[in-house]
């Protein structure tokens, strides 16, 4: 971005992915974190007196318009934190883009209509994508620039994000330049102890980082949804908790290579019902009840998992470890993101919803090091596979 600054920008076209991504209840934005995290770059721009264009993703539409995933929420508050006026293209690449970007003036930022309306954007197929990225391109026309800022999709191969940055003159924005060098010193050589605490509801999702990450880790602490299949692992019953019972086999192979690094729950809050107002039991790991499903960690797991962040030099923590959009069932992911707070190490937490829930749970951004943008893309960063939408930029794809 600096290199694009200094060449001067001013009256010049600037084309920014941002990952806008954001939870949504009706048209209400229930966390803005990714918003925000795009501001400082789209300032600098508008500052400098470029005309930007953003160009973002919603959730995952069907490849055509779809009015839920609209991006109005997200571009009024954008114009809202901006302090200035965000037009909406009413489409991406058609008359009504068209016409908001000739209509706007320097320092001024237009979002164009969501790019997953267009089926093109995560086609497979390398011809159509690049033919939706070379529309984007021309939308922007002769002169105009490419800032890839939407680190929370760098690792999809798709044309906002890979093909577009090949079509026009590309730069790396703030964010991803900051993303890329703080998630660099983990895959480098953290200090240590080195913990890692995993939760969320899928172990198939987590799989690959896990193998990845068991080796450099001193230790890897389970927690959320994929916790049950780990203790089924074990050959313990888990009631009616979340189960992947086709990664079984899989989990006893970590279990079996992960030797002392692994520490899961000791103890767990189960409920009878998937259900804010579930009545609370507090219940072993290795004795849930047949009719019960483990919701959160409990209070003995918490101050485990506490003992263990407390000795770290060095945390990432990717995934809440309970139901924490229910206040009876966020007592463990707080406790595990107090514990971090409290400690002195160095701390990165990775993927919207453990950001989300940082954010909504009222604790401060301010106690860890860095909040990444990144759910997937942190974690396939941390797992070494190549970025797409990162090695485009560094001239490597
Ligand atoms: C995310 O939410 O992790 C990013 O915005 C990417 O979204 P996707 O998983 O739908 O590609």
């Amino acid at each position: 971005l600096d290199d694009l600054l200094s060449e001067g920008v001013s009256g010049r076209r600037v084309l920014v992915r941002a990952d806008l991504n954001v939870p949504l209840d009706g048209e209400t934005i229930t966390d803005d974190g990714r918003v925000r995290a795009s501001l400082p770059t789209i300032r600098k721009l508008t500052e400098a007196g470029a005309q930007v264009v953003v160009t973002a993703h919603l959730g995952r539409p069907k490849g055509e318009p779809d009015p839920q995933f609209s991006l109005a929420p997200v571009a009024r508050r954008l114009g809202e934190l901006l302090g200035s006026e965000v037009a909406l293209a009413g489409d991406l690449v058609g008359e009504s883009a068209k016409s908001t970007v000739g209509g706007l003036a320097d320092g001024q930022v237009a979002v164009l209509e969501n790019v997953r309306f267009d089926a093109r954007e995560t086609s497979k197929d390398d011809a159509e994508r690049e033919a939706l990225a070379a529309e984007l391109a021309a939308l922007v026309g002769d002169g105009a620039a490419f800032v890839s800022d939407g680190f929370g999709v760098v690792h999809r191969k798709q044309a906002s994000v890979f093909d577009v940055a090949r079509k026009l003159p590309n730069y790396a924005g703030g964010l991803v330049l900051t993303e890329v060098e703080v998630l660099r010193t983990l895959t480098g050589e953290p200090k240590r102890p080195y913990v890692v605490v995993l939760g969320g509801s899928k172990v198939s999702d987590k799989l690959g980082v896990i193998k990845a990450l068991l080796p450099k880790v001193d230790k890897l602490v389970i927690g959320g949804g994929m916790a049950y299949t780990f203790l089924a692992a074990q050959g313990h019953g888990v009631g009616t908790s979340l189960l992947q019972e086709d990664q079984i086999d899989n989990t006893k192979q970590l279990l079996a290579d992960a030797g002392d690094k692994l520490v899961l729950p000791v103890d767990l809050v189960a409920a009878d019902r998937f259900a804010a107002d579930a009545e609370r039991r507090v219940v072993d790991a290795d004795a849930i009840p047949s009719d019960l499903m483990g919701l959160d960690i409990g209070p003995r797991s918490s101050e485990l998992f506490a003992q263990v962040l407390s000795s770290a030099s060095t945390v990432f923590w990717n995934g809440p470890v309970g139901v924490f959009e229910f206040p009876a069932f966020a007592e463990g992911t707080k406790a595990v993101a107090q514990s971090i707070i409290d400690g002195d190490a160095f701390s990165v937490v990775g993927g919207g919803d453990s950001a989300a829930a940082v954010r909504t749970l009222g604790l401060s951004e301010d106690g860890f090091s860095h909040i990444s943008t990144g759910g997937g893309a942190s974690l396939e960063f941390l797992e070494g596979k190549d970025l797409p939408g990162v090695a485009v930029l560094e001239g490597g794809a």
